[in-house]
């Protein structure tokens, strides 16, 4: 599978997620501007995967600083933090990435500023290598939720292009592919950046998993068809009660799932939970250029002129949900108490 992240000597490649499936070219980030370009403007996309490019971001930001006195690199490290946070809003693993980042600098005050580059490289590593172990973690307790036959639909771009490697939604299609379940994909194609129909259905066919691509308003007739055993899709921010912001068109899925009692799960790492927002409502949803609707591959569309709107995020309430899977627990039928109960198992290092 090709790698969303490399890293070769002191440069950052990114997969330019932009001209997938048709082209595979890499951009290559020196400095920590570099990588918050690529963040905000889609060379790489999907929450675990922002979070581990923004730390390595932060530890290019550390080698430009490694000359400079301890209090210039701290100064220079919360200014590359702030940019990089800036990019996107919706997905907290980038937040959550770049403070442990800061953190790690904050916290090794007695070292020399060539010492703190070097830490800070290290720590950059460890979450991106922690991302596959969480992952595969994740993927195996949502495995055992698959039937051995099962109809999956997914939403947007929940893989491995999404994230270091393996995947969250994807994971999980892949773990209970390795244990030999008969499994099939259908993948909506996310409109309008097409995530779905560009990444998703790529990313399945590299591994001969059996994908078939459907508009997104095709998903009813699918369900009402009996076509789909189960939903499931990843996350970019999960409220303490449990709701879930995704890509725009999630919360659509969930209701058409609820409405023909198909199983509604989310797959999610514990980075992607943001406990200091008591609900959904809080998430700070991005809205995207109205360039995405009125054209389409370069090509106007809408009538020049016309009004838009393009929320690139939707919130899926907890009470749509049957479970989400994370690395350390699947929660059926989340709710504020049992996400507690998921949060104090954390501190208690479960
Ligand atoms: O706008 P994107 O492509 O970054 O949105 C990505 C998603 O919504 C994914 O479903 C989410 O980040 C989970 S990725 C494991």
């Amino acid at each position: 599978m090709v790698k969303a992240i490399r890293i070769v000597g002191e440069k950052i490649l990114l997969l330019d997620q932009r001209l997938l499936p048709t082209q595979i070219q890499y951009v290559e980030c020196s400095n920590w501007h570099d990588v918050a370009q690529a963040i905000k403007k889609m060379v790489v996309r999907g929450a675990p995967a922002i979070g581990a490019a923004a730390a390595f971001g932060m530890a290019l930001a550390a080698t430009a600083l490694k000359k400079s006195t301890q209090k210039q690199f701290l100064a220079g490290l919360a200014e590359a933090a702030e940019g990089l946070k800036s990019t996107r809003p919706t997905a907290v693993n980038l937040m959550w990435a770049v403070e442990r980042m800061l953190n790690v600098a904050r916290t090794q005050q007695g070292k020399t500023t060539e010492e703190w580059e070097n830490i800070l490289w290290a720590e950059a590593e460890k979450i991106a290598s922690e991302d596959i172990a969480v992952n595969k973690k994740l993927s195996a307790l949502g495995a055992e939720l698959i039937p051995q036959q099962a109809r999956i639909l997914t939403h947007c771009n929940a893989g491995a292009l999404a994230t270091v490697g393996y995947g969250t939604a994807l994971g999980i299609i892949r773990r209970a592919v390795e244990q030999n379940k008969e499994i099939s994909v259908f993948a909506g194609e996310t409109r309008p950046y097409l995530q779905g129909a560009r990444l998703t259905t790529w990313e399945m066919m590299q591994d001969n998993i059996p994908v078939t691509l459907i508009a997104d308003n095709m998903a009813g007739f699918l369900m009402q068809q009996r076509q789909v055993d189960l939903v499931i899709v990843g996350a970019d921010r999960i409220a303490a009660n449990g709701d879930v912001a995704n890509k725009i068109g999630t919360y659509s899925l969930a209701v058409l799932a609820k409405a023909h009692q198909i199983p509604f799960y989310v797959a999610a790492p514990i980075s992607t939970f943001d406990f200091t927002l008591q609900d959904g409502g809080q998430i700070p949803i991005e809205e995207r250029d109205e360039a995405e609707l009125t054209h389409f591959a370069g090509t106007r569309i809408a009538p020049d002129g016309v009004c838009c709107y393009n929320p690139a995020f939707d919130i899926t309430p907890a009470a749509l949900i049957t479970a989400i899977i994370t690395e350390i627990g699947v929660v059926r039928q989340p709710t504020r108490e049992s996400l507690m109960h998921l949060q104090e198992g954390l501190q208690y290092g479960v």
